[in-house]
Order: structure tokens, then sequence, then C-alpha cells
């Protein structure tokens, strides 16, 4: 494990657990958190030993939002020439499934990095909200785009429009977390997830990610050509050989992610 850095990286099995280490400030997201996230993501996405990430928080949050003490006295003009928040866009760039285990609280840039992820799961006492209307300003993270298209416009409006934080039990209800955990088990959950997802073949765990996402891009038409191609695609693996040799011998299928 690193030790003392802002976020903290370990290796379990074939899964990445990266927490974002600044409890001082709940976690709240600034330019050295991002920067670190981005480079750690992108080390073990390149890595061929590591299958799943999961990202979760230090102490009582997963992240507060973003640093607003870090944002409170830029001018328009630094924000737009620093481009800020761009760096967060190439976490949906790792092709490596990214699991977000949320406890405590997830606001503003910390609920943004969540639903960026691939799949979000929450301790029972987890609070998410988009409060940036409180501040003075909107969503700048991807919450508009992101939330809007996990929940809805309707539903989406009210939680941009009024700040308001939300349970991890509505959350759910709305769609934007996979599953809820008791909070003492909520990171043993995870890694148990991530742990199932990485035991699967990697070249069909990454195109079944890719598809998915892919289904927010494009058109039904669109979206079901490019699965079947990823389909087709997968049958030149060994373990979709191995996978389908195994069904029918009766036994648990050993993939060698080739
Ligand atoms: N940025 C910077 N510092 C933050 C922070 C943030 N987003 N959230 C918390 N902190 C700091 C506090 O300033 C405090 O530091 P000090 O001890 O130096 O004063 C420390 O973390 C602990 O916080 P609190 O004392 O406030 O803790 P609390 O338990 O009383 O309250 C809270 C918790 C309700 C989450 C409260 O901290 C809070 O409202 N935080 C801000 C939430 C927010 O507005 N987030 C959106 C940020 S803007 C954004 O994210 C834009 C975007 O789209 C990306």
């Amino acid at each position: 494990m690193t030790e003392n850095s802002i976020v903290l990286s370990e290796v379990k099995g074939r899964v990445a657990l990266l927490t974002i280490n600044r409890p001082e400030a709940l976690n709240a997201l600034n330019i050295a958190v991002q920067k670190k996230m981005v480079e750690l993501l992108k080390q073990h996405d390149q890595d061929s030993n590591i299958s799943c990430i999961v990202i979760t928080g230090s102490a009582k949050a997963f992240a507060a939002g973003a640093d607003i003490k870090e944002m409170a006295n830029k001018s328009a003009s630094e924000m737009a020439e620093l481009d800020f928040f761009a760096g967060w866009r190439e976490v949906s760039t790792i092709r490596t499934p990214i699991i977000a285990a949320v406890s405590g609280y997830a606001l503003g840039g910390g609920c943004e990095l969540a639903m960026a992820c691939d799949l979000v799961v929450a301790g029972e006492s987890a609070k998410f909200g988009q409060p940036e209307i409180k501040l003075g300003i909107m969503p700048g993270m991807g919450g508009s785009q992101r939330l809007t298209k996990l929940v809805g416009r309707s539903k989406a409006m009210e939680l941009i429009l009024t700040g308001r934080n939300f349970t991890a039990a509505e959350a759910e209800a709305m769609g934007l977390v996979a599953r809820i955990f008791p909070d003492a088990e909520l990171l043993d959950k995870a890694m148990e997830l991530a742990s199932t997802i990485a035991g699967y073949g990697k070249h069909a765990v990454r195109a079944a990610k890719e598809a998915v996402n892919r289904a927010e891009e494009v058109s039904l038409h669109e979206g079901l050509l490019f699965e079947r191609r990823l389909f087709h695609a997968l049958f030149a693996t060994h373990d979709q050989k191995e996978g389908m040799a195994a069904f029918s011998e009766k036994r648990t299928a050993k993939f060698t992610n080739s």
C-alpha cells in the first residue's frame, strides 16, 4: 500500500482498491486528488494483473464535493483557462470496471465521481446530493448529464434545483445505486463484488462494460449493432472456448484472460 498519499492504492488479488485520503477535508476533490486518482486508475488499467478497481473514501465521506476553498477565488477566465474539472473526464477512458463504494457523504463532485464509475454500491447511511446550487453554482463534474441519464429529467431537476441530500435507499430506488450494504460490511462486500467480476475473463468483462456504457451514447439500432460485433469478437478468445467447454463438462471455468 502507498502510505501518506492523497489517494491510497492497495492491490488485493486481481482487485485494486483506491481510497481518497483527505479525511480532514471530508475527501474534498482538489486538483491533487484528481491528478493522483487519474494516474493510479491509468496505471492499474494498464496492469494485466488487475481486473477490477474499487474507489472508496477514508473516514466519514466518499467525497464531500469538489474543493470549495480551492475554487472560491478563481475568476471565470481562470476556470476556463484551467478547463477546471476536465481532468476527471479521464475516468471514463478506463477500460477496467470501476466500482464506487460510497460510505458517508457523496456530495457534488463526490456524487459525480461515483456516477462516473461503472457501478455504485453504498453503505446504508450514505448521503448523496448535488448541493452546488446552494453555493451559487451548478454541477460541473457531470452531474447535470449523468444524474439526468440515470434517474430521469424530472427527478434530476428536483435534486439539482433544490440541492437536497438523498439517502442510499432513495438512490437505489432511483437506479443510481446498485446495491446497499450495512455500513460495517460495505468495503468487504464491494471487494467481494469486485473479486467476482475479476474472476471472469477480462476480454468479456471489458467488452460488456463498453457495450453497457455505449447504450447511453447511441441509438438503440447502433447500440445493438455494436453489441453484436463485440459478441462475435469474443468468439476469438480462449476464454469463450473454455467457458462453454466448462459448461458442457459440468466444471468451473478456468479463465486465463486470453
Ligand atoms: N471543499 C472543501 N472543504 C470541505 C468540503 C468541500 N467540498 N466539504 C467539507 N470540507 C471541509 C470543511 O471546510 C471542514 O474543514 P475545516 O475543519 O478546516 O473547517 C472539514 O471539511 C469538515 O467539514 P465540516 O466541519 O463542514 O463537517 P460537518 O460534518 O459539519 O458537515 C458536510 C459535513 C455537510 C458534508 C459539510 O462539510 C458540507 O456541506 N460540505 C460541502 C458540501 C458541498 O457543498 N459540496 C459541493 C462542492 S462544489 C462541487 O462539488 C462542484 C462540482 O460540481 C464538482
